[in-house]
């Protein structure tokens, strides 16, 4: 235990004593304060000088300074801010990034317009503080396209997109620059692979890399899963991910648009459907009611709802496009916000059985 100079002061006046060396600069906050008996003793960097002696002679009415051991504050994770406190002007610190998207080697952030021109020292200060990450990439405009991608620009570090990212115990090749991939969907992929049933067949019909279709194979016994998507690059890291997680034997990556490749070959196939495509999956609920078994399944409806009631508007508008379909939606087994995607904008899931 180190030993340090101590100013001890009664209890009833600690608050005031802290900020005093605090604002002397003379407080050692890597050690633990002590409160012995109706006493504080606050551990300091060094003795007094004789104007700080002035000032806390000044402040406080009661006080001792001696030498005495003190126990060491657990370390504290480094965050990117401490990195950064020289390097940015402090009203800039407080925006700095604090949502981080970390897949596998790389961290991702969105940087706002007033720190774009410390952009390399924010990147450079991530790369400090999370010592596994090896690129940082700031996200140059929205998620968009039929592949839905988004630019990415690399801020820090190797200049890769690619990477290999866990969840749930499976492994996935991700790039990110070359198809869709979210890790803050990653609760929402093992709730999905938890609520299939073993003996199922399972459609995703936007598979992206797999993270549905590989854990449900995974988890259960005797599926049939197919995972459909129309990005070849994502099929082709799918495969990969198929073969890395050894569940060749029951996913069927298919590259398609998912409308042509259930006309052509899954046609009333399905026990479970998967549509995480918010942003158009409604468009797609007659190809759901096409892949679903004559005797109805369950499906998992993905959509971006702005409305005071998202889970409500969601749920009514899939009820209505299955009824369009000659089928009906007789039971919502579950519906909720998986994560606001815009102030007052919500990514949402229905589960619901259609008959
Ligand atoms: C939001 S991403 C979701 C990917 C994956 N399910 C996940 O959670 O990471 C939607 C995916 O749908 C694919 N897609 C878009 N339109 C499609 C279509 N008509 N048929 C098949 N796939 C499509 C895109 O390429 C993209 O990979």
């Amino acid at each position: 235990m180190p030993k340090t100079t101590c100013l001890k002061v009664p209890k009833k006046s600690g608050e005031q004593a802290i900020s005093l060396v605090r604002e002397l600069n003379l407080y050692d906050s890597s050690l633990k304060i002590q409160q012995i008996g109706d006493f504080l003793c606050i551990p300091l960097k060094s003795e007094p000088k004789t104007s700080a002696l002035k000032r806390i002679e000044s402040t406080l009415s009661e006080y001792t300074i001696s030498s005495q051991t003190f126990s060491e504050q657990p370390k504290r994770h480094l965050v990117p801010q401490d990195f950064l406190a020289n390097k940015l002007p402090p009203d800039l610190l407080a925006n700095i990034p604090r949502a981080i998207d970390f897949v596998g080697e790389i961290a991702i952030v969105e940087i706002t317009p007033e720190l774009v021109e410390y952009k390399t020292a924010i990147g450079q200060a991530i790369l400090n503080a999370h010592k596994s990450t090896k690129t940082v990439l700031a996200k140059s405009g929205a998620v968009g396209g039929v592949f839905r991608l988004r630019d990415f620009e690399v801020i820090a570090g190797e200049n890769q997109t690619a990477t290999v990212y866990k969840e749930y115990g499976c492994v996935y090749h991700v790039d990110v620059a070359k198809a869709y991939f979210s890790p803050r969907l990653s609760s929402e992929h093992n709730r999905v692979a938890l609520a299939a049933n073993d003996g199922e067949t399972v459609v995703d019909l936007f598979a992206g890399v797999g993270p549905f279709v590989v854990p449900i194979a995974k988890m259960h016994k005797n599926v049939r899963v197919y995972g459909v998507d129309v990005n070849p690059d994502a099929v082709s890291l799918l495969k990969r991910n198929i073969a890395v997680n050894r569940v060749e034997k029951q996913v069927v990556p298919v590259l398609g648009d998912a409308r042509q490749v259930v006309k052509e070959r899954l046609f009333g196939e399905a026990d479970r459907v998967i549509m995480n495509l918010p942003e158009t999956a409604i468009d797609f609920v007659d190809v759901a009611c096409q892949v679903l078994k004559p005797e109805g399944g369950v499906v998992h409806f993905y959509d971006f709802v702005k409305d005071s009631d998202p889970l409500e508007t969601a749920s009514v508008r899939l009820a209505k496009a299955v009824e369009k379909n000659e089928r009906e939606l007789s039971k919502v087994l579950l519906a909720k916000t998986v994560r606001e995607v815009a102030p007052y904008t919500w990514q949402v899931v229905v589960d619901a059985k259609i008959q």
